[in-house]
């Protein structure tokens, strides 16, 4: 038997067989759902060590326990998904988990930059993310800077002369168009720099079946637990995966100061989704795909944006190199410019016009007038969020009845 059990299973088997011991939820074979806010200590002494480790004036030695505490800090059901949700990003040494997507990713900036740093970011971002930064951080003294995705030789530029550089942020695939960014290109660009910027990537419309920021050297993997990991559009929730610990526990104590750790009850149901997401998202990449090829030439489309799809070179390579699949999101620019685009969904009858992706039911949005609504026009021409675009997030349905449906609503 190897030292640790878990070294060699692959992250289907592992995450279905670590992070949880049925001996302390009464033999249960699902863990219990512990939704007590705070924890009786087993006495004054392990009380004052547990507040000692928290603080960080005591450090555990390797297989040594400490008491639970307090809910904010930490609970069971946290503690049980962080550990679980670990194999499925290779290279992650601890996760933390967060109420939002958006919980996640300010938390860690406010732990990462002080006054005077830079954080550098590539566009298009998730609108709140960009907001964040530029317009939040920079009243703290963040500085943020942003650069196209994509653009290799930009990012490498924008990476080497930013002062005081201390995050670079990548959104790959970007959303809507899923252009991508070269992250291995960026870690090493990163690397080189006397004082290496810490590079943390949004991986929530590849990952995690399909794309693993860590193994090409990022630094902080994360998610939209909303997206894909909750996979069924009922779950508000996040994730921070990365592989330095120390790291991560400053991340943790400042979710303990704000306060925005994810709750017992939806830590469990988020952890009930992970044994399932490889499985939804093949199907829903596999659907993506055998729709996107056959609307690809459909004379009411002008164009259509789908890794399989790339003729970029840059774009072709970066795909082959860095995703396993090409995954569940479509866009598509209709010829009719935004009478089209919203005729189209108006007509659809199984796809659901929502916002919101990675759910097992097929959403269909306008990003132009919806998620991308705040930016100027400039930006959106120049990112390609056109008055006919439409964003397809394929779901797990027959993909014949979706091609059907897509194809009667563009007739
Ligand atoms: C890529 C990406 N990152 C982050 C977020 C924010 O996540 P949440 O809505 O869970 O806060 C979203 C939400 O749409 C997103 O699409």
């Amino acid at each position: 038997m190897p030292e640790d059990p878990h070294h060699a299973l692959r992250p289907e088997t592992d995450v279905l067989t670590r992070g949880f011991d049925p001996k302390l939820s009464v033999g249960s074979a699902r863990p219990a759902v512990f939704r007590s806010s705070t924890y009786v200590f087993s006495s004054p002494e392990d009380a004052e060590k547990a507040f000692d480790v928290l603080g960080g004036r005591r450090k555990l030695a390797p297989g040594e326990g400490v008491d639970l505490v307090y809910s904010r800090f930490n609970h069971p059901n946290a503690e049980i998904l962080e550990e679980q949700v670990l194999p499925l990003e290779p290279g992650g040494v601890a996760a933390a988990v967060f109420n939002s997507g958006m919980a996640a990713i300010t938390t860690v900036l406010f732990t990462i930059v002080k006054p005077g740093d830079a954080v550098l970011f590539t566009v298009p971002i998730y609108g709140a993310t960009q907001t964040f930064v530029l317009d939040f951080l920079a009243s703290y003294g963040v500085h943020g800077f942003t650069v196209a995705a994509g653009d290799g030789e930009a990012i490498d530029r924008a990476i080497r002369e930013t002062p005081n550089l201390r995050a670079v942020l990548l959104e790959t695939p970007a959303n809507p168009t899923t252009i991508m960014t070269d992250i291995a290109r960026v870690t090493k660009t990163s690397a080189a720099l006397a004082q290496p910027p810490l590079v943390l990537v949004d991986n929530t419309f590849l990952g995690p079946a399909f794309q693993h920021p860590l193994a090409f050297g990022a630094d902080i993997s994360l998610y939209s637990a909303t997206k894909y990991l909750g996979g069924y559009s009922d779950i508000i929730g996040g994730v921070a995966i990365g592989r330095d610990r120390a790291l991560m526990t400053k991340i943790k104590s400042k979710r303990s100061l704000f306060g925005n750790i994810l709750q017992p009850d939806e830590s469990w149901i988020l952890n009930t989704r992970l044994a399932t997401v490889y499985l939804r998202m093949e199907r829903q990449s596999e659907n993506a795909r055998l729709i996107a090829e056959k609307l690809a030439k459909h004379p009411k489309i002008a164009k259509i944006y789908y890794p399989t799809l790339f003729e970029d070179p840059e774009q072709r390579h970066i795909y082959e190199t860095q995703c396993e699949e090409p995954g569940g999101l479509i866009s598509i620019d209709l010829t009719g410019g935004k009478p089209a685009a919203f005729d189209f969904l108006r007509r659809l009858q199984i796809a659901r016009n929502a916002v919101s992706l990675g759910g097992v039911e097929t959403l269909v949005c306008h990003p132009r007038t919806t998620t991308h609504s705040s930016w100027s026009a400039a930006d959106l021409d120049a990112s390609g969020v056109t008055e006919g675009l439409v964003r397809i997030s394929v779901g797990i349905e027959n993909w014949h009845d979706l091609l059907a449906d897509f194809e009667r609503a563009l007739a």
